[in-house]
């Protein structure tokens, strides 16, 4: 969606929620130079009042719950983002594509009518299905095929085409109802690891597969394929017993292995009030008396990747000329006060690695979101919890992440983003010395969406630091959600390459491994160490660290609640109230 407009269009655009499409949509749209506004969907009659006050020449709505007003589709050309092939219909088309093993899948862009997902077709793409889980496809496959599909809609629009000649639907496409849990209930007596993880992906990150642990009801989310050599090292048992726990998985046995899972949801108790709806956690915490009973797996961070688990890294390269890359695949991108120990003692552990680039990979579908804000709420929902406690913990905690990095002066550290980054997640990526992504990343490098949180992770120090001071007050105020390109021509990102996450990652890879056997490598890391020093001398780390948390502490412990609040609406996923004004344009 990158080229200019042949003329600029009056786009609204109407979703569920302000998702990462929804925020690719916005952001390419604009950049082609379309007057782009949003409205989220709350209601039939706020959705007319913002078509009236807008004056759409298109409504696009590319994720959509509801259908689109009569009044409105009657008489706007409404276009919605389906994540299904031509002729497939129906709420669960991406859940019933993994579920029945499709090679091949699509997006197709149709004209809203009267009917669900039945109007004319308007645009189509395909891609292939990759073993992931239904969020990450959506994040990467469908959202790539969706920005080009709806690309081809506006050309026709700003040409005054109409819809093209109609498609023949896909062999074997139809219109399918809701999929419920019976349809994808494991059974663990027959089902092997590859049944178990298809259903569990296709049902992940929403709903989660209906299931039980421990005897209790629950959603399975965040599987990942045992191998046998950690299968020997459990306990016995027969398929569907749990028998070993390693970092926040759990193991489970299989009908032929076995499969870790990272993250549950527990059933809500009998006599649970609205608000107390329990959260999607990591295992171990969800189950945090029982996994404790559970034997631990450790695995070394230098091993072969077919071994789960959340860190790994790997070397390349000859001795001299050697790259390191360490992965930190934290599900959601959500980082625990545990899950920055882990991190910051594996970037301790590896200063002693002879490597002259270390490639900070994150995981494949974020690199980071920051601070768990669902363990934080769980924390403090615990007898005797506070959330501010749990919330400075984790804080201190990613803190100490940043500085590791910062601190990393003897090699070339970069961040590679094979996903999103957001809020303190972002900041972590620019601790870094150079920061890349593909063309698919969008970062939302600000935290005032969180009730007006000031941020840590010494953004003070590293936003300014690229962008000027006066820049990064105004990109953090701004709230946009920024594509890596766009982030690139400001000096955000140091550079954007590749098709999709896994092209990009093998040229990171290739950039730094040229880089690690560049003659001026020596040079570089001798002019790292003297802007480091003169930095510290100017202003320490631990400065902008102390000024940052005094801001913090006040988010946490101050007399306005609006964190604690804001915190609360995003993890109970509580429906939006109203469109916020920075994205609507209209109002
Ligand atoms: N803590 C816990 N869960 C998080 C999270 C965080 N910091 N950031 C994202 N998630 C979860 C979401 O709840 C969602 O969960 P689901 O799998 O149950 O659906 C999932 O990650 C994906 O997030 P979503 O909001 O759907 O992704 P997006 O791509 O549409 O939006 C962000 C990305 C970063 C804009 C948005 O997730 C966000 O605002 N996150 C909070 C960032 C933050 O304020 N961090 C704390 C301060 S450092």
């Amino acid at each position: 969606m990158a080229d200019a407009a042949l003329r600029p269009l009056r786009v609204l655009l109407l979703a569920h929620g302000f998702n990462s499409l929804t925020q690719q949509v916005f952001a390419r749209l604009r950049a082609r130079g379309h007057v782009v506004s949003l409205e989220l969907d709350i209601s039939d009659a706020v959705t007319q009042e913002a078509v009236a006050l807008f004056r759409p020449d298109v409504v696009i709505a590319p994720f959509l719950k509801r259908r689109i007003p009569e009044a409105v589709w009657r008489q706007h050309l409404c276009l919605v983002v389906h994540p299904g092939v031509p002729g497939d219909r129906g709420p669960s088309s991406l859940d019933r594509a993994i579920l029945r093993g499709e090679a091949r899948w699509g997006v197709t862009v149709l004209q809203a009518t009267g009917e669900f997902d039945a109007g004319p077709v308007w645009a189509t793409a395909s891609f292939a299905m990759r073993p992931a889980t239904k969020a990450s496809l959506y994040r990467h496959e469908v959202t790539r095929c969706a920005l080009a599909a709806l690309s081809q809609c506006l050309r026709r629009i700003e040409r005054g085409e109409g819809a093209p000649a109609p498609l023949p639907p896909q062999p074997g496409a139809r219109a399918w109802p809701l999929l419920r849990q019976a349809e994808r209930a494991i059974d663990w007596s027959v089902d092997g690891t590859e049944a178990v993880l298809r259903k569990i992906r296709s049902a992940d990150g929403s709903p989660g597969l209906a299931d039980s642990l421990f005897g209790e009801r629950c959603h399975l989310f965040d599987a990942h394929p045992a191998t046998p050599q950690a299968l020997a090292g459990a306990l016995e048992g027969a398929p569907g017993a749990v028998v070993a726990r390693r970092a926040n998985a759990i193991l489970r046995r299989t009908a032929d292995g076995g499969v870790w899972i990272g993250h549950v949801r527990r059933a809500a108790s009998a006599n649970a009030g609205e608000g107390d709806a329990p959260l999607k956690l990591p295992a171990t915490e969800a189950f945090a008396e029982q996994a404790a009973q559970l034997p631990e797996l450790p695995v070394p961070l230098l091993r072969d990747a077919a071994e789960w688990d959340e860190l790994h890294y790997a070397e390349h390269g000859e001795a001299g000329a050697r790259v390191g890359v360490l992965r930190f695949a934290f599900y959601n991108g959500a980082m625990s006060t545990r899950q920055c120990e882990r991190l910051r003692d594996a970037l301790r552990a590896l200063r002693e690695r002879p490597v002259q680039v270390l490639l900070l990979a994150g995981g494949p579908d974020f690199f980071s979101n920051g601070i768990h804000l669902n363990t934080i709420e769980a924390e403090g929902q615990a007898p005797g919890g506070s959330a501010a406690d749990a919330s400075l913990r984790n804080i201190e905690a990613i803190d100490d992440v940043a500085l590791e990095i910062l601190t990393i002066t003897d090699r070339v550290t970069v961040s590679a983003l094979c996903g999103n980054a957001g809020a303190g997640g972002v900041f972590l990526a620019l601790a870094a010395d150079e920061v890349w992504a593909h063309p698919g990343v969008v970062l939302n490098a600000h935290y005032k969406n969180m009730g007006n949180l000031w941020g840590s992770e010494y953004w003070t120090y590293v936003l300014p630091r690229r962008l000027g001071q006066a820049r990064a007050m105004e990109l953090t105020q701004a709230r946009l959600p920024q594509p890596a390109a766009d982030a690139v021509r400001e000096g955000l990102l140091d550079a954007c390459f590749g098709d999709d996450a896994e092209h990009f990652m093998a040229l990171a890879l290739a950039r730094a491994l040229a880089m690690a056997s560049d003659a001026g490598h020596a040079r570089r890391i001798a002019d790292k160490q003297a802007l480091r020093a003169a930095d510290e001398a100017a202003k320490p780390l631990a400065a902008y660290r102390e000024e940052e948390l005094t801001r913090m502490r006040r988010n946490f412990y101050g007399f306005d609640p609006s964190y604690h609040v804001a915190r609360y609406h995003f993890v109970h996923k509580l429906p939006q109230a109203w469109t916020p004004r920075h994205l609507a344009l209209h109002r």
